[in-house]
């Protein structure tokens, strides 16, 4: 839900519509919707797979267009981790763009509401997995895009996800069948998925620039 209507977003320039400040208040304030980051059929993807998991980690959240809809999917008694230190990210983000903290928390507890318990890291994920020991049942890593922090967070955090559990890559479908994607994710995905294999987990969706990966139950 947004106050300002699509057709009028449309006639937005560029530079106000990218305008961190700008955007940050009128996220914040629910006038426009956080920036879109994902396609439909990406979004219903993570909605199936939200709505059978109980506790959920996001690295990478930016605006909270995908925690929005995975926080109004998933189970109302479930959990869902936030992990983003905010600010520019050029490894993650176009330059220019950043995405602002209390804009963030604003918008995603308004989806929230009445539903699942919503517990923010506003820090790097290789920071958060310090002393992590909670089980995950979804896994969503969209945080730093250069291949080595898509590496260390797979390192970082796969070891938590239970059987049966699930991991999604962001953009990593780089020149694959019907894909988009960036190097970095898809370069992770297919070192340790495509080309090569990992012991106790096999690739369960692939759709647009998102790869799903499950963990042998
Ligand atoms: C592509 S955006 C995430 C988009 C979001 N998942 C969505 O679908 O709307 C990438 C985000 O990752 C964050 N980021 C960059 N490095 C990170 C790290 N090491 N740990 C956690 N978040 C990181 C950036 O601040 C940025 O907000």
């Amino acid at each position: 839900m947004s106050l300002l209507p699509p057709a009028a977003r449309k006639i937005v320039p560029n530079r106000v519509r990218d305008d961190v400040r700008l955007r940050a208040l009128s996220v914040g304030l629910g006038v426009i919707p956080p920036r879109a980051m994902h396609s439909e059929e990406e979004a219903a993807l993570l909605v199936s797979l939200a709505r059978a998991a109980r506790r959920i980690v996001e690295i990478g959240v930016y605006e909270g267009g995908s925690a929005v809809e995975i926080a109004r999917h998933m189970p109302r008694d479930g959990e869902l981790h936030l992990i983003d230190p905010f600010g520019k990210q050029p490894g993650a983000l176009p330059r220019d763009w950043a995405g602002t903290e209390w804009a963030t928390k604003r918008t995603v507890a308004r989806a929230a509401k009445g539903g699942p318990t919503i517990v923010w890291h506003a820090q790097f994920s290789q920071d958060a997995a310090v002393g992590w020991s909670t089980p995950i049942d979804l896994l969503f890593i969209d945080g730093d895009h250069l291949e080595p922090g898509v590496r260390r967070d797979w390192d970082d955090w796969h070891d938590h996800v239970v059987p049966g559990g699930h991991v999604a890559f962001h953009d990593s479908r780089e020149h694959k069948p019907h894909g988009r994607g960036l190097p970095g994710p898809t370069a992770v995905v297919d070192a340790l998925f495509r080309e090569g294999t990992t012991a106790g987990w096999t690739i369960a969706h692939e759709v647009d620039r998102t790869t799903v990966v499950r963990r042998d139950a």
